[in-house]
């Protein structure tokens, strides 16, 4: 059984600080979703995070920091643009490709040069890193390809079963979507999505203008022998047990309205946004015999979307979840992203 700790209780989270100290992974809430943490600095700690979540080892893992200065100790060099991006968007839901320092061990990068680095703006979580005081390896706390965590329930399901030690609850992380994962590549004068996430490009786009940099889309979608070159980028990533059919954004179009047609009378239809089933509704999908929408905008969304992914899940009366793309602007494009990989089989 694992322990759920309660972070206003002082004395209780000495325990989880205890746990983290003697290299036993502990789920700790951020503001994108919960992570499962360890020491950055130990392969043990490292090791059993892998072990726990049945995570590929080519698949590396999220340093957090609190604030600059710990991001220092992770890197080689820093550049300008790096720093900047930091000072800019962090504590919050961006994570920054940076040359990793010898001290960062090529288990937490898969054997890459670079190292991942973000600093969340969850309370806890910072406070977590003070007290420990050396940065936190944290993977989302699920088990590999599975749904995503937002609340301390859905890690006890998730690792629960496998040995995890314990949970802090932080209740439901408030943007429910993993941050979003960039790099700078000075030679092209560009900065990279490599995954879409909670910091939407338009802010980055924003950020990248204002510097001569190009803002470029490094989102790839590969199987697991190419994602060892190039990790993160699985297919199939965020899958709930049963049939995710995605229809793209397309969907407006004749030939997915044939596809989605065919399940309207016995499956769940999930629309993103209340404009999303504005246009269902003009094209019939709105009689379809259960439909959910996951926010008024997508902001509210994006919270809902892991959430409402794991209860379908767990719900006899559907078969299949039917999900419409919505428009890629904002978090749309992450929302879309994770409903993509959901679908793959
Ligand atoms: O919001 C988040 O980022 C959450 C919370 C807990 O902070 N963490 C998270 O970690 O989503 P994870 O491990 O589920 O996803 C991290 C992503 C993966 O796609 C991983 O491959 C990529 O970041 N990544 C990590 N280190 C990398 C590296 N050195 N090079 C390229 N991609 C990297
Ligand atoms: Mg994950």
């Amino acid at each position: 059984m694992a322990l759920v700790v309660d972070p206003k209780r002082d004395e209780q989270l000495a325990w989880a600080i205890d746990f983290l100290k003697s290299d036993q992974p502990v789920a700790l809430p951020t503001e994108t979703v919960y992570g499962l943490a360890g020491r950055v600095y130990s392969d043990l700690a490292l090791g059993r995070i892998f072990s726990l979540k049945a995570r590929p080892h080519f698949d590396p893992l999220i340093a957090h920091v609190n604030g600059v200065d710990m991001a220092r100790d992770l890197c080689t060099t820093m550049g300008d643009i790096e720093l900047e991006l930091m000072r800019c968007f962090w504590p919050g839901p961006l994570t920054i490709l940076c040359k990793k320092s010898s001290r960062v061990s090529d288990l937490c990068t898969g054997g890459s040069p670079l190292v991942a680095v973000r600093s969340p703006a969850d309370a806890v979580f910072s406070k977590v890193i003070s007290l420990v005081g050396e940065p936190l390896a944290a993977p989302s706390a699920n088990r590999f390809q599975g749904i995503s965590p937002t609340s301390y329930r859905d890690v006890l399901q998730e690792l629960g079963p496998h040995g995890l030690s314990a949970v802090v609850d932080g209740g439901n992380c408030q943007l429910g979507i993993e941050s979003t994962v960039v790099k700078v590549n000075c030679e092209n004068k560009t900065l990279e999505i490599w995954r879409h996430g909670a910091c939407a490009a338009e802010h980055l786009d924003l950020f990248a203008v204002e510097r001569n940099l190009k803002l470029v889309n490094a989102v790839s979608v590969l199987d697991e022998k190419s994602a060892q070159h190039s990790p993160g980028q699985l297919a199939k990533h965020y899958s709930p047990t049963k049939d995710l059919i995605f229809v793209n954004r397309e969907w407006v179009d004749s030939v997915a309205l044939v596809q989605a047609n065919r399940y309207k009378a016995e499956d769940l239809f999930l629309f993103v946004t209340l404009a999303d089933f504005e246009i269902a509704k003009s094209m019939g999908f709105a009689e379809a015999k259960r439909t959910v929408v996951l926010g008024k905008g997508k902001s509210e969304a994006a919270a809902a979307l892991f959430k409402t992914m794991r209860t379908f899940d767990a719900d006899n009366r559907y078969k299949r979840l039917v999900s419409f793309a919505p428009s890629l602007d904002g978090v749309g494009a992450a929302i879309a992203d994770r409903l993509q990989r959901a679908a793959v089989k």
